[in-house]
């Protein structure tokens, strides 16, 4: 760990929603839609490094039309929740793990670093700026979205790493990812769209990336799918990662297996808690690579009896069925999530929200 460098300290507060606007957000809330009151920025400067640390009221940015981001889309972005435990305390999942990924993700876009004790000191002033906005985790799976990001303010158009970078903090509180709920999702295979190559940015977590994964995503929409699944883009016969997710397989045997990091797949935490929580809930965890006909003969055979895919954001959500041009298969029960999936949604849920004890310090006190 580190030693922190800024002082996050509240420059302008505000009390935007009322007390029963925001029961009623937190009482249903979605995903990603409602924003807290307030947000964290800092600023860095080539030569000064970060400054200008605050938190203040939520609310629109302002930039130069020719600020470099949205130009060359050099930016890059994390995702944590927040759960308010039964006892009022309120903790974060293996944030270190978020901050390690910023600097990995900063380093490949050629953004500045930013020390971890900074990144989780952002995260505990805004927290605690609006602590009001963290829902009880005592049951179901509600949290505070942390949305930490960083991006190139600098107004000019040449192409060259920013001198002039923006990091902002918001958050947002969250139910489930899907609007589905815990119901199976499909996916869609694309025979015409790669989310990233050999080399690029698909083991960054930029926002370009996403982007890349809209017009799967049209696709995928257009044949009544919910997610694209992505292949290797080098020869289109490897199972990769979804448009914002990381996927597993359940084997009859008890093998779970997920797609090894390959440079081009997102090292997601919620992927890595997984694989670690397998071994006590009797499962072999295996990282290789799967290609898309394993996966077809499998659930035909019915030697992968279930499908799931995970992220911060989807935390476990069902696979039901895998779709492409011209058939289909089905993976694991139709209307509901499989027995290993729902047990391992279950085991990480409750870590985190604290309904079991956290043996492996994979929580902290925010
Ligand atoms: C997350 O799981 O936190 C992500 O960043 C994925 C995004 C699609 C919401």
């Amino acid at each position: 760990s580190t030693s922190s460098t800024l002082s996050f300290t509240v420059t302008e507060r505000t009390d935007r929603a009322s007390e029963a606007d925001r029961a009623a957000v937190l009482a249903n809330p979605g995903f990603g839609q409602r924003f807290t009151d307030h947000m964290v920025l800092a600023t860095w400067r080539k030569g000064e490094g970060w400054g200008d640390a605050r938190v203040t009221a939520y609310g629109p940015l302002q930039l130069e039309p020719s600020a470099a981001v949205l130009h060359y889309a050099q930016e890059i972005f994390e995702g944590m929740k927040a759960y308010r435990h039964a006892d009022g305390s309120v903790w974060t999942f293996r944030p270190e793990a978020n901050a390690a990924r910023f600097a990995r993700s900063a380093h490949r876009l050629a953004l500045p670093a930013m020390e971890e004790a900074d990144f989780l000191g952002s995260l505990r002033a805004l927290v605690e700026t609006d602590i009001d906005w963290v829902p009880d985790a005592t049951t179901g799976e509600s949290s505070l979205y942390l949305r930490p990001f960083m991006f190139a303010s600098e107004a000019f158009l040449g192409v060259r790493p920013a001198n002039e970078v923006t990091y902002c903090l918001i958050a947002s509180p969250a139910g489930s990812y899907f609007a589905s709920g815990l119901k199976p999702v499909s996916l869609w295979i694309s025979e015409h769209y790669s989310r990233a190559g050999v080399g690029g940015t698909g083991a960054a977590k930029c926002g370009g990336n996403y982007a890349a994964s809209l017009a799967a995503q049209i696709e995928a929409a257009e044949h009544g799918c919910d997610q694209s699944v992505f292949l290797d883009s080098l020869e289109q016969k490897y199972i990769e990662e979804l448009g914002g997710m990381n996927v597993f397989l359940v084997y009859r045997d008890g093998r779970l297996v997920t797609p090894e990091l390959s440079g081009s797949i997102l090292e997601g935490v919620t992927r890595s808690s997984i694989l670690e929580l397998a071994k006590d809930l009797d499962l072999e965890p295996e990282e290789r690579r799967i290609s898309l006909e394993e996966w077809r003969a499998g659930a035909e055979s019915g030697e992968i009896t279930e499908a799931f895919a995970c992220g911060t954001a989807a935390v476990v959500t069902p696979v039901g069925r895998l779709v492409w041009n011209g058939g289909e298969v089905r993976t694991g029960p139709q209307g509901e999530g499989g027995e290993v999936a729902t047990k391992i949604r279950e085991a990480l849920l409750d870590i985190q929200t604290g309904r079991t004890e956290d043996t492996r310090g994979w929580l902290t006190r925010l």
